[in-house]
């Protein structure tokens, strides 16, 4: 049985008092025992979140990481290795806004991935079309290729130690979801996809959906057989949202 996960990108927001208040909102949730809940502060606020979290059991981790794992001559990065030495013990790779935004490429998220990995950093790999994608029906073609990128570099077994999040570009903060039926044909074939280079990671890997999550939809994505949880942005900025979210995933 695969644990549901549920977690927070708090992607480029938040001041030392927001993060402050947003922290002590989520100390006094009451989450399911069953479900991995975690967040994603931005790196300066990591060690504050991670201090004011102790002893609640969510897990704590980055938005982003080095292409190298250790410390180094790397001017505005920060290593698998530091974020590691912190507490955090996932890593976004390859969210749409650093691929689109920042230009982020698979050879360049490869790197990212296996270097998170080298110190036990877990990535959380998101892949996801973007609309116009969609309305030419390549979704499957994009999310496959980007997911082949791994594979081919490290191999399928990569995946023992990594979860993926399906997030369709067209979906992220834009108020619009994805129906659970659409998401879980992608996540179906993510997971064949894997499958058919082996059953045992396919079966275990976490597949979480990303893109206007919020509690009202919450229930039904992850409802669908495919759908381990999800990628929560605007709605995990609001503690007992994304409270309820979690406790959606628990039922
Ligand atoms: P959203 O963002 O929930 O605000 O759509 C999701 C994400 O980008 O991870």
């Amino acid at each position: 049985m695969r644990r549901p996960m549920v977690a927070g990108n708090w992607k480029m927001h938040g001041t030392r008092a927001s993060v402050a208040e947003l922290t002590e909102g989520l100390r006094n949730l009451a989450l399911p025992s069953g479900v991995e809940v975690a967040v994603f502060p931005p790196a300066l606020f990591i060690n504050q979140v991670i201090d004011g979290l102790a002893d609640k059991g969510i897990i704590v981790g980055a938005q982003n990481s080095a292409v190298q794992p250790e410390q180094g001559a790397l001017t505005g990065e920060v290593a698998p290795e530091q974020l590691v030495e912190a507490g955090c013990k996932l890593v976004l790779i390859g969210h749409s806004e650093r691929r689109q935004i920042i230009g982020e490429t698979d050879q360049v998220l490869n790197r990212k991935f296996a270097a998170a990995q080298a110190k036990g950093l877990k990535p959380v790999l998101c892949i996801g079309e973007t609309l116009e994608e969609r309305e030419a029906g390549k979704t499957l073609e994009v999310v496959g290729r980007q997911l082949s990128s791994i594979i081919e570099a490290f191999g399928v077994k990569a995946f023992a130690n990594a979860v993926i999040a399906y997030e369709p570009v067209w979906a992220i903060g834009t108020g619009l979801t994805a129906t659970p039926q659409q998401a879980q044909d992608v996540h179906a074939a993510i997971r064949g996809q894997l499958a058919a280079e082996d059953a045992e990671v396919a079966a275990k890997v976490q597949l979480l959906y990303g893109g206007s999550v919020k509690a009202a939809n919450a229930a039904e994505l992850f409802g669908m057989p495919d759908i381990d949880g999800g990628l929560i942005g605007g709605a995990s900025l609001n503690a007992d949202e994304f409270g309820a979210i979690c406790r959606a995933a628990g039922n």
